[in-house]
Order: structure tokens, then C-alpha cells, then sequence
């Protein structure tokens, strides 16, 4: 019971630290609210034909999304979280204890991987605010990320915006395809949801 009641006052906490930390670095949280649980389902139904199990997702804020890929059926220890503020992913180790939290710069992802001898990895995952970032950086964490996923797999991007996060250009440089997968109404605002993969 006392477990239980700590996870919920955990949890309670999450909406005040993402607003606190938004405020305090608005150019890497860029939003005022997580994202709405829609988004996270989304994102899961995005990535069911993903070739191997493990999910790694960008940019994971207060666990908004990683509890929807729980909940819709990615299981815990199939699940890595990478997020770059330390307040953040002590929250995330806090609220989720059976999941993998790395508190690191996605642009490194492929060598930490590397690193650590991770599993293969079937699909990444990404809310990391994309499109406000250099396209070097945009680059070198797509390039970071394919080098990663398993042959078969796809990265999930959601945006705000109306054109592709990652410049199309940019993904055709790559060797990638980009589908607009769909359109989440519910959240504020509403969210499209990008797939990458590559190209045949
Ligand atoms: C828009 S918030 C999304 C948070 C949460 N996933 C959600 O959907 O509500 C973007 C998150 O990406 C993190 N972030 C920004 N730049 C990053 C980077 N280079 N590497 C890892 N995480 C980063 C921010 O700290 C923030 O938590």
C-alpha cells in the first residue's frame, strides 16, 4: 500500500516538475504540457510491426508517452528511456523503477548503445522537440538512431507542425522514407505523428 501511495505521490509530482523545467529551459522542453495520453497510443500502434521488441524513446520528459507504450503492451524490460535534464530522468528512474532510464544527449544514442552492448532494437520512438533544433543535430541523431535500429524497424516522431520534423530533404540524404502516419486531435495542440524508415 505504502509502495502504491509513493507512486502516486510520484506522479502527482510529474505535471509541476515538466512545468518547472519548461520554464526553466524552454528551448529543450518546448511545450508547457505532456503530451496527452492519445499521443502516446499513437505512437504505440505506430511501431506494433517494429523486428525486435526493444523500444527506445527520445526525449522522455515525465514518462508521458512511456506509460502509454507500457500500458498499450511494450513491456518494461523492453524499454529504454533517454532523457538529457537530470531532474527529469530522476523523476522517470523514480516513477518507473522496472525501466532502463539512461540521462543522456540523444545524439549520442549510438555509441552509448555500443557502450553498453544493448539488445537490437525494433523501433525508437521520439517528442524531442525536433524541429527547433540545427538540422546538424537533427542529423546526427537520425544518423545516431538508424545506426541503432535493427533492419526492418522505423522511428516514430510526433510535431506540432504541419510539414515533416525532419526535413525531407534531409531524410532522402539518409536513405529514408517519411509517411505522415496521423493526426492526434486530442492534445494540446494537436500532434501529427511522422514515421521514418529506411528506404528499400
Ligand atoms: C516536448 S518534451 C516531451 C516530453 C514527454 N515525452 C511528453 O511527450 O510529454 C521534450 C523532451 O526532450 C528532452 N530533450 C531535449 N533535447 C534532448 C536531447 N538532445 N536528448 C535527450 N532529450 C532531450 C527535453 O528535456 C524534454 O523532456
Amino acid at each position: 500500500m505504502n509502495e502504491q501511495l509513493e507512486q502516486l505521490a510520484t506522479r502527482a509530482q510529474g505535471p509541476l516538475l515538466f512545468w518547472g523545467r519548461s520554464l526553466r529551459n524552454p528551448r529543450q522542453i518546448c511545450s508547457l504540457f505532456p503530451s496527452s495520453p492519445f499521443v502516446g497510443r499513437a505512437m504505440t500502434d505506430a511501431i506494433v510491426s517494429r523486428p525486435a521488441p526493444h523500444v527506445i524513446e527520445l526525449g522522455a520528459g515525465t514518462g508521458a508517452v512511456s506509460r502509454q507504450l507500457i500500458r498499450n503492451g511494450v513491456r518494461e524490460d523492453n524499454l529504454t528511456l533517454v532523457e538529457l535534464d537530470p531532474a527529469l530522468g530522476g523523476h522517470l528512474r523514480r516513477s518507473f523503477p522496472g525501466v532502463d532510464v539512461m540521462i543522456a544527449p540523444a545524439q549520442q544514442l549510438s555509441e552509448l548503445w555500443a557502450e553498453r552492448q544493448g539488445p537490437d532494437v525494433g523501433a525508437i520512438v521520439s517528442t524531442l522537440p525536433m524541429r527547433l533544433f540545427p538540422k546538424p543535430m537533427i542529423r546526427s541523431i537520425m544518423k545516431s538512431s538508424f545506426q541503432v535500429i535493427a533492419p526492418g524497424g522505423m522511428f516514430v516522431q510526433f510535431t506540432y507542425r504541419e510539414s515533416s520534423p525532419v526535413p525531407l530533404r534531409l531524410a532522402k540524404a539518409l536513405g529514408l522514407t517519411a509517411q505522415r502516419r496521423c493526426l492526434v486531435w486530442a492534445n494540446l495542440p494537436p500532434a501529427a505523428i511522422w514515421v521514418y524508415e529506411r528506404a528499400e
